[in-house]
């Protein structure tokens, strides 16, 4: 534990500034659809913030942490994922027509087979949230991620994490195997290659924008789970393989 008080202390003094500034950046995932988890303590989060979570977690390896469509995966698709900074377009689209193409897919709609069916995997309520969060992007607001969401670490871990990292930190969630990326198990092994600062940094920041392979798949939490959170995620898959 002495190991999250350094972590904390090194949060306070570098962090708070660079959560400010980074508000907003990102989505994120939230909630899997499959292992859904209803609270029992009271949560509070609104429609964007909980569609800024599931964002990051389904759609931000295509449409890109800023949702300019420039996430790591594009670069290896025929066809362009969509700019939701373009209001443009999307102020010209209603809520029901992208719930329809989102759920359905582009297939269904006669565009590209990139963009999967979401609704096998996503609940109608985390579609409509990420469509909220969409409309944020869109209007190129923030979202205020400073309040705790009352969600446990094991919660927060089924909502953002489990889509890549898989139900018990295997590498073998649904958007890993979606993509086919090979993602190495989290477990004593391969975190006992970082100190818990390093640790933190990974969980929020990602890894650098160059990074080369699968790393660069690895969402940036910072704008997106509190402090608190993000040392509670961590403390939360130590505890995998073991
Ligand atoms: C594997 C890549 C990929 C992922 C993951 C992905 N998308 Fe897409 N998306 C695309 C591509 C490619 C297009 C462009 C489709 C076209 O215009 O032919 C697109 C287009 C869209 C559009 C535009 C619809 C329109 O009316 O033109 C929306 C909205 C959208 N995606 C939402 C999402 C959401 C929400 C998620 C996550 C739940 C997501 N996408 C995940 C690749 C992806
Ligand atoms: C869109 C997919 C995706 C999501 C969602 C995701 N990660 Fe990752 N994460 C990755 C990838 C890919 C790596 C790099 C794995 C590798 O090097 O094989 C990674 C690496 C990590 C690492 C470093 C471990 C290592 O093997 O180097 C940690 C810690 C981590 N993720 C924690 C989290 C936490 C906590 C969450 C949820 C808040 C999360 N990740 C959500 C894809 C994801």
């Amino acid at each position: 534990m002495a190991g999250y008080t350094l972590v904390k202390a090194f949060v306070l003094v570098a962090m708070l500034p660079f959560l400010h500034s980074c508000i907003g950046d990102g989505g994120s995932g939230n909630h899997s659809g499959d292992t859904r988890h209803e609270s029992s303590a009271e949560v509070f989060e609104s429609p964007e913030l909980q569609g800024l979570k599931l964002y990051l977690g389904y759609c931000f390896v295509c449409h890109g942490q800023k949702g300019d469509g420039q996430g790591p995966y594009t670069a290896k698709l025929a066809d362009p994922p969509a700019d939701f900074t373009d209001s443009t377009y999307f102020v010209g689209k209603s809520d029901e027509e992208l719930y329809d193409f989102i759920s359905k897919g582009g297939v269904a709609h006669g565009k590209s087979m990139h963009m999967k069916p979401f609704g096998f995997q996503m609940t109608p309520e985390q579609i409509r949230s990420a469509i909220a969060y969409i409309r944020v992007v869109n209007r190129n607001e923030r979202i205020d991620v400073s309040a705790e969401s009352g969600y446990s670490a094991e919660e927060i871990y089924r909502n953002s994490c489990v889509m890549c990292h898989g139900e018990k930190g295997e590498g073998d969630g649904r958007v890993a195997r979606m993509l086919n990326l090979a993602i190495r198990p989290l477990n004593p092994e391969t975190l006992g290659d970082y100190s818990s600062a390093k640790l933190f940094n990974i969980v929020e920041q990602g890894f650098p924008q160059d990074t080369s392979g699968t790393r660069s798949y690895m969402p940036a939490w910072g704008g997106t789970l509190t402090e608190r959170e993000i040392i509670d995620v961590i403390d939360h898959i130590g505890a995998f393989g073991r």
